[in-house]
């Protein structure tokens, strides 16, 4: 596994390139595993409280995290992990059977336009797919028109793709204040509530159940500060490569 800093050579000039398909096939081709904020181990008692074993789960942007992989050994059998990248597939399908996970599924798929049925799944998760959907958001008070459309669209997908009282979980850095706008936007029925997980930096555990929008009334549990965000450059923090991808949304400013 990559630790933190062991990955210079995969990190892109410029943070826009984690937009492009090709970077990350490119990465993948040479990369084996690197997780993005946090291990399964950190935020595990969150999945378990909400996930059951019965329960169909869609991954998407799996990347070459052991998410999926931790999940399944955790009881969590009906899973199909996806990603644009068919390097990654590849590699992570691979990896499943080498390990002798063949209920894993996993598929190529873009989350901006999934290629499954309405209400096929019971949960979907991601951890730090749709923050790259915010790359290049300029100011994150008044997001540009890209990337607001790119967001509405993977949110739509990922609503449609649930059953009816189906959870998205969002693992991500993007602060409950710049993330509301978005995942209660007109037409998703969901509402959003959040735990933190993480040592210096909190990182937010979003849950999204459809069809709440009218009973939740606020979050489980909250860092409000009044709008702006503050924590303190520790070491962890500044070596951790999503310091770039954080950088470039602009969540520190
Ligand atoms: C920041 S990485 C996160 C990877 C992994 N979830 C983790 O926690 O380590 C973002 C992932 O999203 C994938 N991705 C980017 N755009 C995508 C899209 N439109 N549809 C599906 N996956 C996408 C990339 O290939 C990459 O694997």
């Amino acid at each position: 596994m990559a630790e933190p800093g062991d990955n210079a050579d995969v990190l892109p000039s410029h943070t826009a390139l984690y937009l492009e398909p090709t970077y990350w096939n490119d990465r993948f081709a040479r990369e084996e595993h690197y997780e993005w904020f946090k291990d399964y181990s950190h935020f595990r008692h969150l999945i378990l409280a909400n996930v059951k074993p019965t329960d169909r789960v869609l991954e998407v942007g799996c990347g070459n995290s052991q998410m999926g992989v931790e999940m399944f050994k955790d009881g969590i059998c009906q899973i199909t992990r996806t990603d644009l990248s068919p390097v990654a597939v590849k590699h992570m399908q691979e990896r499943s059977a080498a390990l002798g996970f063949e209920g894993i599924r996993h598929e190529v798929a873009d989350m901006l336009d999934l290629p499954f049925e309405d209400g096929s799944f019971d949960v979907v998760i991601e951890k730090g797919t749709l923050d790259v959907l915010f790359i290049d958001s300029g100011d994150p008070w008044n997001p540009s028109e890209d990337v607001v459309k790119r967001v509405t669209k993977m949110l739509q997908e990922t609503h449609r793709v649930l059953t009816p009282g189906g959870l998205f979980i969002s693992i991500a850095f993007g602060q409950p204040h710049f993330r509301r706008p978005h995942f209660e936007a007109e037409g998703l029925s969901w509402s959003m509530k959040w735990a933190t997980f993480g040592d210096s930096f909190h990182y937010f555990f979003y849950t999204l159940r459809k069809g709440t929008k009218e009973i939740n009334q606020g979050p489980t549990s909250s860092i409000h500060t009044g709008g702006k965000f503050t924590f303190d450059l520790d070491h962890e923090f500044m070596d951790n490569e999503d310091f770039l991808l954080r950088s470039s949304i602009g969540d520190d400013d």
